[in-house]
């Protein structure tokens, strides 16, 4: 298997790359990155070239993309701009990656006759509200609210109409929160933990009520290979290990993980049009492909996480100020 992985030099697609990387080892891999503020080549330092090959490129340069497709067997597309803070500020380059970007992987792909795999993500079902109990599933009306979403819904849409007209070999999945090493500092539990590390007190936005379903993302890896190698063509699954939390529970644990005094944050400006409650119904995944999430224990995992990142400040600290300076002009 020659296996292409668009974004592999972000959290989750280093995450993906690695995991891969270490399960089957008879594979070759290729990164395609454009090294955003977000991609970091360090992410995959220990990878050895005879099995992996990075290259440092943009998936919406057509010759680029086409090269790298007609090497390959599959391809897992990762890329994306993927903060939504970042989409609120400047929506346009969202466009750019997240549809012009995975318009021109499906026309390589239909070229080349490639196997797919689309990464996406819960956000693009909307909000369910909170005191609800009901979860997203495969049947959820897509209703996205915030520039990110909205890119990332029109990113499914494409796939899903090439899949459709062309009849393009390709599986989506949609999966909840991420959490793990090597995620960047703008996200909240990074964030959050490095401020503490640095003496800051940790940031909520608005009353902290808003509920995320966090999964280590060495679960979502192990459910992309399930999909990619088991998965039935032309389906979507639906990824998530049933971690919901509000946010302010969030933040009260990492303190107390931490060793700091549960009230020792602070509430900031909201985000405008803040998506109150996700959640996911993973039953599809785990009874059509037998995926099962290993980390059980959200505590367990961000014990891990919080450790990871108090020995590589060498990996965070070069975007902490930067990355703090753009939320300080947002008053958040
Ligand atoms: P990330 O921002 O950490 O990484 C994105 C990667 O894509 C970076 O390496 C960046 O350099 C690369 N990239 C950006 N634009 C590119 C372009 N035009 N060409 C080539 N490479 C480009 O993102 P992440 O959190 O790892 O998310 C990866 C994917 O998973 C995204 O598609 C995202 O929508 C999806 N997702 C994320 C989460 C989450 O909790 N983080 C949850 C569900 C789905
Ligand atoms: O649901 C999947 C999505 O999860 C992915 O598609 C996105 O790529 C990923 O960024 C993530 O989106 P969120 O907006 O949920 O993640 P973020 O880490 O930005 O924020 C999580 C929650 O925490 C959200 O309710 C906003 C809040 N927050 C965020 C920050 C950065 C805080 O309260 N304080 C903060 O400092």
């Amino acid at each position: 298997m020659k296996l292409l992985v668009t974004g592999g030099a972000g959290f989750i697609g280093s995450n993906f790359v690695r995991y891969v990387y270490k399960e089957r080892p008879d594979w070759h891999i290729t990164v395609l990155d454009k090294l955003t503020y977000a991609g970091d080549r360090k992410n995959l330092e220990d990878l050895d070239d005879s099995r992996f090959t990075f290259i440092h490129g943009d998936i919406c340069d057509e010759q680029t993309i086409d090269k790298a497709v007609a090497d390959c067997d599959a391809v897992v597309h990762f890329a994306a701009e993927s903060h939504v803070d970042n989409s609120i500020r400047g929506p346009r380059l969202f466009l750019d990656t997240n549809i012009i970007g995975t318009y021109e992987v499906l026309e390589a792909v239909r070229k080349y006759g490639k196997r797919l795999h689309h990464i996406s993500t819960d956000e693009v079902y909307g909000d369910l509200g909170l005191g609800s109990t009901e979860k997203f599933s495969e049947k959820s009306r897509y209703d996205p609210r915030s520039p990110y979403s909205a890119t990332k819904a029109g990113s499914d849409h494409l796939v899903r109409s090439w899949i459709h007209t062309y009849g393009l070999e390709a599986t989506i999945s949609n999966c909840s929160n991420n959490y793990g090493p090597y995620q960047h500092v703008e996200k909240v539990i990074p964030r959050n933990i490095t401020n503490i590390i640095l003496g800051i007190k940790p940031k909520l936005y608005g009353e902290g009520k808003n509920v995320r379903d966090w999964i280590h993302a060495e679960d979502h890896s192990s459910a992309i290979l399930a999909i990619l190698e088991d998965g039935k063509l032309g389906e979507t699954y639906m990824i998530g290990a049933n971690g919901e939390l509000d946010n302010k529970t969030l933040i009260q644990t990492i303190l107390e993980l931490m060793g700091k005094s549960p009230d020792d944050f602070e509430f900031v400006n909201d985000r405008p049009g803040h998506d109150l409650r996700y959640a996911i119904d993973a039953s599809k995944i785990k009874n059509e492909l037998g995926w099962q999430p290993k980390y059980a224990d959200f505590k367990q995992g961000l014990t891990q996480t919080i450790e990871w990142y108090k020995q590589n400040e060498d990996w965070w600290k070069p975007q902490k100020a930067e990355t703090e300076a753009k939320y300080k002009e947002l008053g958040r």
